[in-house]
């Protein structure tokens, strides 16, 4: 099957404040040099706070660790566990259709998905809160058929019980994933034929689901503010990643980690919230009627350069001058906040001014597809 970037994309993509803390801690996990070794995490987090990955998704993780785009891209697309297209807003239903599963009746289930859901896999149901796909082996053959729904799997499934389930996710409930047809947990259908003795006083649930229910997370959007971020490889005492990430930023590594270098410079400059707003400089037009090309700035898309434009904005000297007072004026008019500082503009405005090229956009101007 091909995995492709879906055609339409938003315009860009941001961790939310408390994501963006959590993969920053991820990082610091890794030695100097090897901060690549996070891109699952952090893609498997992008996905989890949007649903899917998009495009600006997969380059905002990309900067983060210093890679090429085209080297993560290679991971979202290679991996089925990355949705390169949007999903159903409420869960994205997987059902395993491989030899156990097929056997025990994985193409009833599919036929349950084509009628309740959409007629073909990775299409939204009409209600839009909905989408299905048909997948490999998801090891769990001895409680065939299943799907894994969100982050959990359901098992032991028959068209009646997974129709139910659909209907109740469809209605807003989350059911309680594994086994459905009464089994523990992957035991004998018969009942168990050894260590029969530890069948009295077992919990209510074995342990996957104990733990599915305690985080009831099953298809949740994670923004990042469910549990404390810790970072114990940052000193094994358990304290929250700012403190001890922002204590302890990795040393500078041979190539440009943007991300780290972000952090450590968002720590010595006063937060947006706490600057003053002031009103930049504007222009009515263009000086001599010829614009910057802003989007040779990463980050900043057709229609973000229009805004600017708007704000009269026309030109890298004028984006390059704006002191934190200012950079707070044009954050609070732009819809996603934080952009300015997280991609670094002013930083690369400046080197634009100058006639020097930035990595960006050089790789615009050489190659269609990376222009906004
Ligand atoms: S064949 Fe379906 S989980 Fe293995």
């Amino acid at each position: 099957m091909l995995r492709r970037l879906h055609p339409e994309q938003p315009e860009s993509f941001s961790f939310t404040a408390a994501n963006q803390q959590w993969a920053e801690a991820q990082i610091t996990k890794y030695p100097e040099g090897r901060q690549a070794s996070a891109v699952i995490p952090l893609l498997w987090r992008a996905q989890e706070q949007e649903g899917w990955l998009s495009r600006p998704a997969i380059e905002s993780v990309a900067d983060m660790l210093g890679m090429a785009y085209i080297r993560v891209l290679e991971v979202a697309s290679f991996y089925f566990m990355f949705q390169l297209q949007p999903v159903g807003s409420v869960a994205h239903i997987q059902v395993c259709g491989t030899t156990s599963c097929m056997i025990c009746g994985a193409e009833d289930l599919i036929a349950v998905c084509k009628e309740k859901i959409a007629a073909k896999p990775h299409e939204l149901s009409a209600d839009g809160k909905l989408s299905w796909e048909e997948v490999e082996c998801l090891g769990s053959c001895t409680n065939a058929p299943m799907a894994q729904i969100g982050k959990d799997y359901y098992e032991d499934l028959t068209a009646e019980n997974f129709g139910k389930i659909i209907d109740d996710l469809a209605a807003g409930k989350v059911p309680t994933p594994g086994p459905q047809n009464g089994r523990y947990a992957a035991e004998p259908l018969k009942g168990l034929s050894s260590l029969a003795e530890y069948e009295a006083g077992k919990p209510k649930y074995n342990a996957s689901v104990e733990l599915a229910t305690d985080l009831s997370d099953t298809v949740k959007r994670i923004d990042g503010t469910e549990v404390p971020i810790l970072t114990p490889w940052l000193g094994k005492d358990g304290k929250q990643a700012g403190a001890s990430a922002a204590a302890k930023p990795p040393k500078a590594p041979e190539t440009p980690k943007p991300a780290v270098k972000q952090a450590a410079e968002a720590n010595a400059k006063p937060k947006p919230e706490e600057v003053k707003e002031d009103q930049p400089e504007t222009l009515t037009a263009a000086r001599d009627g010829k614009p910057d090309d802003l989007k040779l700035l990463k980050g900043v898309g057709p229609k973000l350069e229009e805004t600017l434009n708007e704000l009269g904005f026309y030109h890298y000297d004028q984006i390059a001058a704006w002191t934190p007072e200012q950079v707070a004026w044009v954050d609070a008019r732009l819809k996603f906040k934080g952009r300015i500082e997280r991609d670094g503009w002013i930083e690369q405005a400046a080197k634009l001014a100058t006639g020097e090229e930035t990595e960006f956009a050089k790789r615009a101007k050489e190659d269609g597809t990376y222009e906004d």
